[in-house]
């Protein structure tokens, strides 16, 4: 939520920054904003919409600097309007801040600082900051924004400049994620990898209670408890072409095409056809906690809960440990009580999210392991967590997760498999099930090249249709629950995910010859189960777009459409089903002129509450 950016160095400030919204923009893009030191004053301009609208309108007229900083926004406080919009200034526009994060008692810290006279005019939370460094400010900046900060409650990812200090720029982070790229004589700090990685690869992730005083040729932290710290430099490996379009529409389209790839990372170096089993070197020291677990409970949000299903059913069924999936913002407020044999797995793309983050600390404060499945190396959820197994998805820029739930099925079934040969499979199965893995790459290569033209006719037939039903059972109900919420994120239609078996029991009634029902038929296990829910829909006049198994010629006669994909087992179909569920809600979200890739009120990382 929100981007911030922030370029100290002998490169023009203002271009850098403006890079830099462009890539981060997915993470909020409500309205945008920089704030330059040049000729003695703080430049400020912003703006409600886009970055493009920020760009166009400051295009030429930014002056030559070497420090700024800038915003794009996820409206937390105060509707996007271009006086909510960041950077913030106090009275007399001597010091400007980005924020990312809520300020929970912003309300107490304004009436403080009205009371000294002090002049907001924004509705934000984030613009007490600048007023609040204004107040405590003694000619000492850093003094100033430790004062300042040790009256907040609340999260913030911060990046400061003030007219008195015009030879740095201020970081700092509690709970909103904040990176620092190195380059030579010049720093950029942002909330993300994505603003970074065309200048440098060298990054240093700052932690939470740490302040950097960042100069062009030097960086110095100070930690909340640790006092000074030495940075630790790391080596980023996404590069730059990742983060690129390359010349796909939308990166939602690039992301479904790369997922076979992904794929094929994911699973690098873990599968041991010998043994029948698959390697997973990042949480080798907790296998036996895992297999002998009690429980284990798998927390996330959103799409990541939805892989979470997904691996529950896997680990149950293959493994036979018992499973939990819960809402990491349910678990983390209904006072959990986890026994000692439990252990629990975060799963999150970004490594961002607030809600994960809270589970995982509420599991490790009761002092059980938490084992993460993530994409992004080096986030918060990657380093809190006790050990974990990196998706290797790749960044992920459109809003609509795709490839990164890819992967973490995929990351779930190699852990079934691994546990499943620890408890109940044999070496046979177990390779059958290697067999079956490295095949779904092809297989989703395969069906790249022969389902866009089928599900674009499907795409158009019901863009302006307001209702979808998405009905599956076993490993597919959670597929179902996905291609929902792919469909309602980009497209506002309004769907709902269904266990196929409960339509009977309430939303049969929505079932009229005007909505369309996206049924997961495939041939596993309960294939004759869901054919009978078919049944009772057409019974009602629904139309029924079937997902089904290559070869099933009889469900082809029983649907309205049907969309193949080829057999696998039946835990392994869910890599397979989603495929035809992603390409349905992006060419339905496209043929209505929507913005795929930035749908309204949404954004990549969600770091608020
Ligand atoms: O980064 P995370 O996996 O923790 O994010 C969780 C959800 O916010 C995320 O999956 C969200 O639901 C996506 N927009 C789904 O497409």
């Amino acid at each position: 939520m929100c981007g911030i950016i922030g370029y100290i160095g002998k490169g023009e400030a203002a271009e850098v920054l403006i890079n830099g919204l462009f890539r981060l923009e997915y993470r909020g893009y409500d309205s945008a904003g920089i704030a330059l030191i040049a000729d003695g004053d703080i430049f400020v301009r912003k703006v409600a919409g886009k970055v493009k609208e920020l760009a166009q309108m400051t295009s030429g007229q930014l002056p030559h600097s070497h420090i700024g900083i800038a915003h794009t926004r996820w409206a937390t406080h105060g509707v996007p309007n271009d006086i909510n919009a960041h950077p913030h200034i106090d009275c007399r526009g001597r010091f400007a801040i980005v924020h990312n994060g809520i300020i929970e008692n912003c309300r107490t810290l304004k009436r403080f600082l009205e009371e000294k006279g002090h002049k907001f005019i924004s509705d934000t939370d984030s613009e007490v900051i600048p007023h609040l460094i204004e107040e405590f400010y003694n000619g000492d900046l850093i003094a100033a924004v430790k004062k300042a900060l040790n009256q907040i409650e609340g999260t913030y990812g911060l990046a400061i400049i003030s007219l008195a200090n015009p030879d740095r720029i201020i970081a700092a982070r509690m709970g909103s994620p904040l990176v620092i790229g190195k380059g030579r004589e010049e720093y950029i700090v942002a909330s993300d990898l994505a603003a970074i990685i065309s200048y440098t690869d060298q990054v240093i992730y700052l932690k939470d209670g740490e302040i950097a005083e960042i100069r062009k040729d030097s960086i110095r932290i100070e930690s909340r408890e640790l006092g000074l710290v030495t940075p630790e430099i790391e080596k980023v490996t996404w590069t730059l072409k990742q983060i690129e379009r390359g010349g796909y529409d939308h990166f939602m389209l690039k992301e479904i095409y790369e997922q076979p790839i992904i794929l094929r990372d994911t699973i690098r170096g873990r599968l041991n056809y010998e043994e029948g089993t698959a390697r997973l070197n990042g949480i080798a020291d907790y296998i036996d906690d895992l297999r002998d677990a009690d429980r284990i409970i798998i927390f996330a949000c959103g799409t990541s809960w939805h892989a979470g299903l997904i691996g529950e059913y896997m680990i149950e069924s293959l493994a036979g440990i018992p499973v939990e999936v819960e809402y990491a913002s349910e678990f983390r407020y209904r006072k959990p009580v986890l026994s000692q044999g439990s252990i629990c797995i975060a799963v999150s793309q970004s490594g961002e999210t607030a809600d994960t983050l809270a589970a995982l600390r509420e599991a490790k404060r009761q002092g059980v392991p938490v084992l993460g499945i993530c994409n992004v190396v080096g986030s918060t959820i990657a380093r809190e967590t006790d050990a974990g197994v990196y998706i290797h998805a790749g960044p992920e820029i459109g809003v609509a997760s795709t490839k990164a739930f890819m992967a973490q099925v995929m990351a779930f079934a190699l852990l079934s498999l691994l546990l499943g040969r620890q408890k109940r499979l044999s070496l046979d199965e177990g390779r059958e099930i290697i067999e079956a893995i490295r095949k779904v790459p092809d297989q989703l290569s395969q069906l790249l090249k022969v389902l866009p033209d089928g599900i674009k006719a499907i795409a158009r037939k019901f863009k302006d249709h307001r209702n979808f039903l998405y009905l599956g059972r076993g490993y597919n109900f959670p597929v179902a629950l996905e291609g929902a919420l792919k469909l309602k994120e980009i497209s506002y239609i309004h769907a709902e995910g269904y266990p196929a078996a409960e339509m009977k029991h309430g939303p049969i009634a929505l079932i009229d010859k005007e909505m369309p029902v996206v049924v997961i038929a495939i041939k596993d296990a309960i294939y004759d189960k869901v054919i009978s829910n078919i049944e009772e829909i057409r019974a009602r006049e629904g139309i029924v777009i079937a997902i089904g198994s290559e070869g099933d010629e009889q469900l082809k006669k029983n649907v309205d459409y049907a969309i193949m994909v080829p057999q696998t087992l039946d835990h392994l179909y869910p890599l397979l089903t989603i495929l035809p569920l992603q390409l349905l809600a992006y060419y339905i979200a496209v043929f209505k002129g929507l913005d795929v890739d930035k749908p309204r009120n949404l954004a990549k990382s969600v770091t608020v509450e």
